[in-house]
This record gives C-alpha cells, structure tokens and sequence, in this order.
C-alpha cells in the first residue's frame, strides 16, 4: 500500500521518538526518526519530507534554530513543533520562524494525528499550486464567502445575476480581496458547476510556454513535446477557466485570447485546424487594467471584451463591518486546524484594533492575523499581544508611515482609503520589515504580511525593492 506521506520526527527523548513514531507509522505514515536537530537538518537535506515533528527543547542546537535552519533548505517545508513550555514567546518565535503549528504537551494522540493529516494536505496543496496546471475539485459554497456590508451585498447580488449566464466576468480589487475565491463562487452558482473549474496564472510563463498550457499541442510540435497534450481551454470545455493576474499576458498572447473569446475557437500549437470549446472565461487582476491601456501594456478590445461583467471586490479597510464575521470564520477555521477553541467572541479593544487596522493585504492579512492569534493565544481567548505590533499600536504603523512621508505626514489610518500614494509607502515599509524579518527570505515574508508569494514577488519588482545583502 503506497504511505500516505513522510514524516520526520526529531526529539532527544527516546520515548517520545517512539510514542509519535509507533502512532504514525500505525496511521499509516513513512517514519523516520532524529535525536538531535543536527541529526534532523541532515536527513532533512538528503530528502525532503512531507512534514517534521521537532521538540522544542532539545540539547545542543535547540528546536528553534533547527527549525530556522530547515526553513532555509525548504521554505515550504511544513513544521510542527512540540513543546511542553508552551509560553507565548516560544510560540511566537516558532510562528515567526514559519512553524506550520505548535502542539503543547501532555498531547492527545488523535491531536498528532489529526494536526499532521491537516500538515500533510497543506503541503500537497503547496505542491499543487507550485504546477501551473490545477484543476479545482473543491467545492465552494456561497456562504464559503463571508461579508455582511453592504458593498459585499451588492457584489453577491452582481454574482447571482451574472451565475447562469455564460458572459465572461473580469474580477478586480486589492491583493487579498477573494478574487480567486468569487471567481469560484461564480461558477459554483452557475449551470457549470459539476464541470471543471480551471485556475490559470498568467504571470511570469514565457509566452509560448503558456500557450501550450491553454491551447495544448500536437506530438512534435516542438523540441519536448514528445506526446500530444490536451490544452487547459479544452480541458476547462463545458466548465469555466479563470484567468489570474491577467494583466500580466504578454501582448501575443492577448491576441490569442482575443480570438478565443470572439470565436470561441483557438488552434493548438502545431495544428493547423482550429478546435472550438464551450468555456466560460472569469479573469482577475489587482492592476489597474485601463491605467494599462493607456499605456499601452494591455490591448484595448481585449479590455473592452474581458469586462463585459466587471465585479470589483472592495478592499477590506472600506468595509470594516465585515472584520468581525470574517475574524470569527478564521477563528473557527483555525480552531479545527489547530485542534485549539479560542473563542469567537473578541473583546471590544481586540475587536476595535483589528476594526482599525489598515489591512494592505486585505482579508489574506486578516486571515493570517487570525491564523497567528489563534496559534499563539495562551488561554482560550485572543489577546491584545496575540496581535501584531503594527495592528497593536496603531501608532507603529503611523510611525512607520510619516517616517516615510517625512515629516509631514497626518495620515489617518482609520480614514487612509485615499491616499494611495501613501498606501504605497506603508506597503514598501512592511515588505522591507517583513524581509529583514525573514533574513531576506520571500516565502516567509509573504506568510508574515499575508500575501501570496507571487504577489510580494511582483510587489518588490515593481517597488524596487533591493534584495538583502
Ligand atoms: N469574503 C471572504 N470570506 C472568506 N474568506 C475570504 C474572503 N475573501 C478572501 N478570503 C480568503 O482570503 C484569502 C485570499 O483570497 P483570494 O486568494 O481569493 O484573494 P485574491 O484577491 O485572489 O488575492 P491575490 O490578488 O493576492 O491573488 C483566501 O484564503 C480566501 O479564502
Ligand atoms: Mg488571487
């Protein structure tokens, strides 16, 4: 029977090596067992695995630095740490230092078990998003999204009208907002929603590369092409496509896309007959596509024939009645991840800081604020200092600001929706905090700011943001 993943399980005491190893193993799991974290980065670097066990306290390199050094081999490597001190700094540090979670002892065994399922199907779905092709089979459900203002009311309304139709719908807001995740709820509300639902990012593939991936080709088409390979467009046929990050599709592609949402036909490379699908197409950016016309970057019928439906998703510092439902949901989201029952009830200062908060990475940001409190709370309750120092003291973050504007900064944090320009320095401030943070290492810093990596990645090409030396 093939296992269900590796596991590394490093611990100084025998008994718990054996204890975790003999229950692992049991639930079906390739075991492999280090006494010191030297013994662990070792193995590590000889092979990958699935997931790691590290005690915390162990002699001679600690838990925690053996945990920072293997984030250095692999930055999505997915940890667990084990402690029987689980005092709020050491549960910081793990966090901060990228632990996937960290589990007190006297531990249940179901609590291992169920706490490295959830580790292992983070890491598959990890290794799934790093291929471009994915093709989604979880369902979303409506309610998956949460939002009771009334700007997010009008966008399910927007989502209801536009479900059954086969009209292609251009998704637009902030890094963060749920573009991804409306442009499932739209296919989930239509006809389409027992067929596939195919998510495609547009950025950073060489042209021709991608049109391979969304058009396929034909054996020998070119050097590689060894077989012939079915197109995402075809495999998307009777379903929906979701082009991500559209505004990044270099200029030959864009004709190409053109014509297939013309004449609902594209040729496949190497072939000379053109073939037809029945797709629906959702596309998303966070750039600002007419400030791309304009500058020529992004053709204009493209444009025009994209946002027959356009739906943008408000950033989360306009809607501030939402924090509260979306807090509770990663609460209990994070709960059952974590084996943990922090309460949903915020107290009001929790509550009036998150309220206020400026949110640059939006319902990702929240969601991570949450991930981490819910990790870190010492009782069964989020605590001021669960939270992050910037949304902790508003102050921080002002500081952070006007020391980048100069002197002269009386940015309001609560009412900053308008500045944009300064939006962008405070982001700039906190990708470079972040980075230091992390010794440099982008991954991490995404996780800490709650963005995607590919979109710090482009954040920092974009700003300019010099790599650390
Ligand atoms: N309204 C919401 N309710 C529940 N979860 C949400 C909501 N909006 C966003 N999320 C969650 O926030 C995270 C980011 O959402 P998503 O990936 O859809 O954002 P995005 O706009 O595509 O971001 P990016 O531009 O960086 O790709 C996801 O984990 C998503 O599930
Ligand atoms: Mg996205």
């Amino acid at each position: 029977m093939a296992k269900k993943g590796s596991i590394l399980v490093c611990d100084d005491e025998e008994i718990m090596r054996d204890v975790i190893g003999t229950l692992l193993s049991g639930a079906g799991y390739r075991v492999e067992l280090a006494r010191t974290g030297e013994q662990a980065l070792e193995k590590y670097s000889e092979s990958a695995f699935d997931l790691v066990l590290m005690d915390v306290s162990m002699p001679g390199m600690g838990g925690l630095t053996a945990l920072e050094e293997l984030m250095k081999i692999d930055a999505e490597a997915v940890v667990l740490m084990i402690t029987a001190f689980a005092t709020f700094d050491t549960a910081i540090s793990a966090w901060e230092k990228g632990a996937h979670g960290v589990i007190r002892k006297p531990f249940k065994n179901e609590q291992i078990v169920s706490m490295v399922a959830r580790g292992i199907k983070k890491r598959r779905k990890e290794e799934e998003r790093q291929t471009l092709r994915q093709v989604m089979s979880r369902s979303v459900k409506r309610d998956a999204i949460v939002g009771r203002s009334q700007k997010m009311e009008d966008v399910f309304r927007m989502v209801e009208r536009v479900a059954p139709a086969r009209s292609t719908v251009l998704v637009t807001g902030e890094s963060g907002t749920g573009k991804e995740l409306l442009a499932k709820a739209i296919h989930e509300a239509s006809p389409r929603t027992d067929n596939p639902f195919v998510v495609v990012n547009c950025t950073n593939f060489p042209s021709d590369l991608l049109e391979s991936e969304l058009f396929g080709h034909t054996k020998g088409a070119f050097t590689g092409a060894v077989a012939a390979k079915k197109g995402l467009f075809q495999v998307a046929d009777t379903g929906t496509i979701f082009l991500d990050e559209i505004g990044d599709l270099r200029p030959e592609m864009q004709v190409k896309l053109l014509r297939v949402i013309q004449e609902r036909e594209f040729t496949p490379v190497g072939e000379t007959e053109p073939s037809s699908v029945d797709v629906r197409i959702i596309a998303a950016t966070n750039v600002d596509l007419k400030e791309a016309v304009r500058s020529g970057a992004f053709r204009e019928d493209l444009y025009y024939r994209l946002s027959v439906v356009p739906i943008e998703l408000p950033s989360l510092r306009e809607r501030p009645e939402d924090v509260l439902p979306l807090a509770q949901h990663f609460i209990r989201k994070y709960n059952e991840e974590n084996a943990r029952e922090i309460s949903e009830n915020l107290s009001p200062e929790v509550l009036s800081l998150l309220e206020n908060y400026y949110y640059p990475g939006n319902v990702r940001e929240l969601e991570n604020i949450i991930e981490r409190a819910v990790v870190i709370a010492a009782s069964d309750e989020i605590t001021v200092d669960c939270l992050r120092p910037e949304v902790r003291d508003p102050e921080i973050a002002r500081a952070t600001l006007q020391k980048a504007e100069g002197a002269s900064g009386d940015f309001d944090i609560a009412r900053g929706i308008n500045f944009y320009d300064e939006v962008k320095r405070f982001e700039i401030d906190l990708i470079r905090r972040a980075l230091d943070q992390t010794g440099g290492h982008q991954s991490r810093a995404a996780r800490l700011l709650g963005l995607n990596a590919t979109t710090l990645n482009s954040k920092i090409k974009s700003y300019n943001i010099p790599a650390r030396t």
